[in-house]
């Protein structure tokens, strides 16, 4: 590597490893000086691209022809952990393992999954309503209640405390995990060194726990594991896409759920007008799996608390060959950086980037299919796309119209874990919803 390069490196290390979210944007930049294509160096080859069709090229071409995960630091570390769960695969095998995951997480399969959520959904309204008055962590209620509603989503209510579990063991894990995804050198997960030992305890007892699961009574055939279990028998397969639903599921619907919650009581206006829709279809209970047709359609803040606090901050992918995006020609092995904070802020798709406009999910808006990609796209889109609307739909319209939100005292920073959260928690101030 060229010394220029190697400084390069350095410099731009520094920067990603303190907040990778602040570098993609001071990378993109704005305005005028917005660059849809900004190559980079990072001890390698590196591009971001915040065009919508150069991100409709990568994700959407055939999964690990052009564009793959193999070889990737992020995909080689959180397979340690997901073994052969959906999340790190590609090509083929990708193929054969989403045929049988995906079913799981759609259509019919999510009413007695969305039941969970209206359950976790009133509890949490019921906690938020006594004493009416008080500051609370709504990311820690929100990181509360997703865990709750896609445990028991997964298997059940007489399961769900263990499968909870799985969530806090991860949450233990994961700033070992991040530590690995930051530090200059991963050593193979052979080598004994310090922070493969911790990441190996940690993961041990995250998929230990899974197994535990797996040997207790079955779940309900109607829940997503029983569901899993009557479409797949291979025991480690089972256990590798248990691990991956409540690492891809819990963290990313409470990302949803906090920042939508955010921005609602940035703009009172807004919360008010969802409370009083939903209070018409609801008047007092909790949303349903059959009222989301009657919600305002904006009650999920899109699967991102509007567009620029996406709970996603990085999809990744390496060129397998030569490729040429934007006039740029990136060699073999070059890693394509796909940032939804970035891509969501390019002006030519997205005017006035940072105001919250929840109009732009009333269905009316029309926009390139791949200018807003909270859930990536093509052959890997998240498989619980509809899970987490459905969830962030669900805890928004039956809280809101119990609860007023006062206005945070100050601007959330963002901060970039497996999924984005807001830096030191949200602490907002609840009140008695206005009579
Ligand atoms: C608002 C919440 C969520 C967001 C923003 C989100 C976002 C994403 C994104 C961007 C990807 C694509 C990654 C890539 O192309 O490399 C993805 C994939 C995936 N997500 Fe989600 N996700 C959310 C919720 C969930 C939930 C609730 C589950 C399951 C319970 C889930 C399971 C998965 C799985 C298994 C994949 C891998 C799909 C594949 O490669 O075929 N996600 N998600």
């Amino acid at each position: 590597m060229a010394l220029g390069s190697v400084r390069a490196s350095l410099i731009n290390a520094r920067a990603y490893g303190a907040n990778p979210v602040a570098f993609y944007r001071e990378l993109s930049g704005s305005g005028d000086g917005y660059r849809a294509v900004a190559p980079f160096d990072l001890f390698g080859r590196n591009v971001l691209i915040s065009d919508p069709d150069l991100v409709a090229e990568v994700l959407a071409s055939p999964s690990g022809q052009r564009f793959g995960k193999t070889g990737l630091r992020f995909f080689t570390v959180i397979r340690r952990m997901l073994g052969s769960g959906l999340f790190g695969l590609d090509g083929d095998q990708h193929q054969r393992r989403r045929r049988v995951l995906y079913p799981v997480l759609q259509g019919e399969a999510l009413r007695p999954a969305a039941d969970a959520m209206s359950r976790a959904a009133e509890r949490l309204c019921q906690e938020w309503a006594v004493p009416p008055s008080r500051t609370v962590d709504v990311a820690e209620a929100a990181a509360r209640t997703s865990l709750e509603l896609l445990a028991e989503a997964l298997v059940g209510p007489p399961l769900a405390t263990t499968a909870a579990q799985l969530g806090h063991l991860f949450a233990h894990a994961e700033p070992m995990l991040l530590r690995m995804l930051k530090a200059p050198v991963v050593f193979p997960d052979w080598l004994p060194t310090p922070g493969n030992r911790r990441l190996g305890h940690a993961t041990a007892a995250l998929r230990n726990r899974a197994a535990d699961l797996l040997r207790l009574d079955e779940p309900a055939p109607d829940t997503m594991l029983g569901r899993l279990l009557a479409r797949e028998s291979d025991p480690t397969r089972i256990l590798d896409e248990l691990v991956t639903l409540v690492v891809a599921g819990h963290q990313s619907t409470a990302a949803a759920i906090t920042f939508t919650l955010y921005l609602l009581a940035k703009h009172p206006s807004e919360a008010r007008r969802i409370a009083e829709e939903a209070t018409a279809t609801l008047n007092g209970r909790a949303a349903t799996i059959d009222d989301l047709p009657a919600l305002p359609p904006h009650s999920h803040g899109g699967g991102g608390g509007d567009a620029n606090l996406p709970p996603v901050w990085i999809i990744t992918r390496r060129t397998i060959g030569v490729e040429r995006l934007g006039g740029h020609t990136l060699r073999p092995r070059t890693t394509v950086h796909i940032c939804p904070h970035t891509l969501h802020r390019n002006p030519k798709h997205w005017p006035e980037p940072d105001r919250f406009r929840p109009e732009r999910f009333d269905g009316t808006s029309h926009r390139h299919r791949f200018a807003y990609a909270p859930f990536g796209g093509g052959p890997h889109k998240c498989v619980g796309n509809d899970f987490a609307l459905m969830a962030t739909a669900i805890v928004i319209a039956t809280v809101l119209p119990a609860i007023h939100l006062h206005p945070p005292t100050q601007d959330v920073l963002v901060s970039a874990r497996s999924f984005t959260v807001p830096d030191g928690g949200l602490l907002l101030r609840l009140g008695p919803a206005p009579g």
